[in-house]
């Protein structure tokens, strides 16, 4: 009978103890309040009555912009992100805390800006998307792409956060693609669709390891040559065609070749020792649209050796040497004013020198 009422007390201590260790968890650890910006926002202290005093403290200071209580409740007008913080409520008077907001100000998303580009003719493509305006909190993207009203198995870009990949179902295939991303966070969602056909999104990557080379005994010609874009998965059965473009470093006008299927071209019409920038663009030869420009090459045509460049300069040196007295010439003309002064003051005192010479004779 003792032992188990001792059991019994024992539980209920127990109890109590759990009870109140849950609640000072619950207390302690933040929750998140999302608001919209430039709303007003109410932040409720726990579940304290309606005439419970508290007080409040944000990242553990008085709160200080505009605000009001209404009992347990903190109301603060027209939220910016200045508001963000960790608010914390303490019940009058004795003080204990009773709750922690983490308050975060954003904004609703914005139909999200969605393109799609296939670098990989004709094994895949990939999407990007953006925001045209921040939220400043955490949002999430959904995207869904549609085919022949099926949906296709999208793949996440490991590096780019708002890129995914997909595998064409079918090559030649005049189904439009339907690309349905939706922007998702705590105060709203929003969808964009984006639609095209497989021939509008193909776009090479740009040729590779440009290399521009004199031609010996040729001052006019620079042979260039490349390579397909590494990319491009299947160059025989999807060709490339290119097209180089040339100018002097001097001018601002571009010479412009297209040649099918080639990887190298001699240019035969350059100036004669002026140095050329070199770019080359890749395109499929049916379908999509001209690559971005290769890194730009430099080069300059072959000349016949030029004269010893220190014979020049030595004949230079001598030239300055002569000049050189011109100028120091007509600085004495300059000084001339103050010697003539000087010289009349002499002239001016000399009989009283003379006097005083007299004197101390
Ligand atoms: C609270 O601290 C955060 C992070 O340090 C800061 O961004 C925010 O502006 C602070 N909030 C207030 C109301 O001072
Ligand atoms: C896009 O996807 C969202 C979320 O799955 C869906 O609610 C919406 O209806 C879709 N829009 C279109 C045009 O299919």
């Amino acid at each position: 009978m003792m032992a188990n009422l001792v059991t019994s007390l024992c539980c209920v201590v127990l109890a109590a103890v759990v009870v109140a260790y849950a609640q000072r968890r619950i207390q302690l650890v933040a929750r998140n309040q999302y608001e919209r910006m430039g709303s007003d926002v109410t932040m409720q202290c726990g579940s304290l009555d309606r005439d419970a005093s508290v007080s409040w403290k944000v990242n553990g200071t008085d709160v200080i912009s505009p605000h009001h209580l209404e009992g347990p409740r903190l109301i603060l007008t027209e939220v910016d992100l200045g508001h963000n913080g960790l608010y914390s409520c303490f019940q009058n008077p004795h003080g204990d805390r009773r709750d922690t907001i983490y308050l975060h100000v954003g904004l609703l998303p914005q139909k999200p800006v969605i393109t799609c580009r296939s670098n990989t003719y004709p094994k895949g493509f990939y999407c990007n998307w953006h925001l045209p305006h921040p939220t400043y909190i955490p949002t999430a993207f959904e995207v869904d792409i549609q085919h022949n009203q099926r949906s296709l198995t999208v793949q996440k870009d490991p590096v780019h956060k708002n890129r995914c990949h997909v595998r064409f179902p079918e090559v030649f295939s005049s189904y439009p693609y339907i690309v349905n991303v939706t922007a998702i966070n705590a105060l709203g969602k929003i969808s964009n669709t984006y639609s095209f056909e497989e021939s509008n999104i193909v776009k090479p990557d740009p040729p590779e390891r440009v290399t521009a080379t004199p031609i010996r005994f040729n001052p006019r010609r620079l042979e260039v040559s490349w390579q397909s874009p590494a990319t491009w998965p299947d160059i025989d059965s999807f060709p490339l065609k290119y097209f180089l473009r040339y100018r002097p470093l001097i001018r601002d006008q571009w010479q412009h070749v297209e040649l099918s299927d080639s990887t190298s071209h001699t240019i035969t019409d350059a100036y004669a020792g002026k140095e050329y920038i070199i770019q080359v663009a890749a395109k499929d030869t049916e379908i999509g649209t001209w690559s971005d420009w290769s890194v730009a090459v430099h080069a300059t045509p072959w000349i016949e050796d030029p004269l010893p460049i220190t014979s020049t300069t030595e004949v230079d040196f001598p030239t300055e040497t002569k000049t050189s007295p011109i100028p120091s010439s007509r600085a004495p003309q300059k000084g001339q004013v103050p010697v003539d002064r000087a010289a009349r003051v002499v002239a001016v005192f000399s009989p009283l020198l003379l006097g005083l010479m007299l004197l101390l004779m």
